[in-house]
C-alpha cells in the first residue's frame, strides 16, 4: 500500500535512527523533498499526499545509502553556503557554515576601507569561499588553486551556475607554486586536522570526504608552514591574509604570521564562539 509523505518520513527516520544518523527526521525530510523535487515545505503542505511507486523506489534507496552514513549533500549533490547553491560530491569537501566566518572576516575589511580587487584562493575545493566573496565584491577578479583536478571541476561547473566564470580563473597546483603574480588578499581553508585524529571523525568525514581536503599532517599545521613560507611573495605590501584555523590552533597560526612578518593579527569567532579565522596584513 502507498505511503503518504507523513508516514514515509516518519518510517524513513526510524531507519535512520536505528543507524545512528545524527538528525534522522531532518534528513529524511530533506532526501523525500529532494525525490520529490520540492522544497521540505511540501512536507508540511501536503502530509497525507501518497508517494507514487517510483518516488518510493527513490526514496529508499536514498535511505539505504544515507543509512551507510552517506552525507545529505553527497545524495542531494548540493550544499547551500553564504545562501548560494553550490555543486558537491566525493571529490570536494563540503562546505562548513563555520567557514562562513571567513567570508565575514574579508568584508568586515573592505567595509573598514581595505581595498580589493585581486583574491587568491589556495585550496579552493568546491569554490565556495572564492564564489561568494566575487559574488559580494562586484569589482573583483579571482584565482582559486587546488591540487585536485576533479575539485577545479566542480569549482568551475560552481563558477558557471553562479554567474561568476568571467571573473573567477581555477588553476592546478600546489598552493603558491608558479604564481608570479601579486594578489590583494589572499584567503585559505587548508587541511587542518591532525593525521591520528582522523579515526575520531563522524563516518561521514571519514569515510565520504577526500583525505586530501581533511589531513594536515601530523600536528595539523603543515599546509599553514608551507602557504606562509610562500605568501610574501604573492601578496601586495600592506595586502592581507586569512586563514581558516582548526579548533585550538588560532594562537599558533598568528605567532607564524607574525614571525613572517605579517601584523595587525585578529581572530574571528564562528557562531559557537571558536576562534575560527585568523587574518593579518603583510607588514611591508
Ligand atoms: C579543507 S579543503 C577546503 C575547500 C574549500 N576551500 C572550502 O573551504 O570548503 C582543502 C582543499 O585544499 C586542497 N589541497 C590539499 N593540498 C593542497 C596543495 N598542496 N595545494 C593546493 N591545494 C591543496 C584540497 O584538495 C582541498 O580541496
Amino acid at each position: 500500500m502507498a505511503l503518504s509523505l507523513r508516514e514515509a518520513v516518519d518510517c524513513a527516520a526510524d531507519r535512520l535512527k536505528r543507524a545512528d544518523v545524527e538528525t534522522p527526521k531532518r534528513d529524511a525530510s530533506l532526501l523525500l523533498a529532494h525525490v520529490l523535487t520540492s522544497e521540505t515545505s511540501i512536507l508540511y503542505r501536503e502530509p497525507e499526499r501518497q508517494l507514487t511507486e517510483t518516488e518510493q523506489e527513490a526514496f529508499d534507496a536514498l535511505i539505504e545509502r544515507r543509512a551507510r552514513r552517506e552525507p545529505v549533500s553527497h545524495l542531494t549533490g548540493h550544499r547551500e553556503f553564504w545562501s548560494l547553491d553550490f555543486l558537491v560530491g566525493s571529490d570536494v569537501l563540503d562546505p562548513r557554515a563555520d567557514s562562513e566566518t571567513l567570508i565575514e572576516a574579508v568584508l568586515s575589511e573592505v567595509q573598514e576601507g581595505f581595498e580589493v580587487s585581486r583574491i587568491l584562493d589556495l585550496g579552493t575545493g568546491s569554490g565556495c569561499l572564492l564564489l561568494s566573496l566575487l559574488s559580494e565584491l562586484p569589482e573583483a577578479t579571482g584565482v582559486g588553486v587546488d591540487v585536485s583536478e576533479k575539485a577545479l571541476a566542480i569549482a568551475r561547473r560552481n563558477a558557471e551556475r553562479l554567474g561568476l566564470a568571467q571573473r573567477a580563473e581555477f588553476r592546478h597546483g600546489r598552493w603558491h607554486d608558479g604564481l608570479e603574480e601579486c594578489f590583494d588578499i589572499v584567503i585559505s581553508n587548508p587541511p587542518y586536522i591532525p593525521a591520528s585524529d582522523i579515526k575520531e571523525l563522524q563516518t561521514e568525514v571519514r569515510e565520504y570526504e577526500p583525505h586530501l581536503a581533511l589531513i594536515g599532517g601530523e600536528d595539523g599545521l603543515d599546509c599553514y608552514r608551507e602557504i606562509i613560507a610562500g605568501l610574501n611573495a604573492i601578496l601586495r605590501p600592506g595586502g592581507l591574509i586569512v586563514f581558516e584555523v582548526g579548533v585550538g590552533q588560532a594562537l599558533m597560526i598568528g605567532e607564524m604570521l607574525q614571525k613572517a612578518g605579517f601584523i595587525r593579527a585578529k581572530y574571528h569567532k564562528d557562531l559557537s564562539g571558536t576562534s575560527r579565522c585568523v587574518s593579518a596584513f603583510q607588514g611591508k
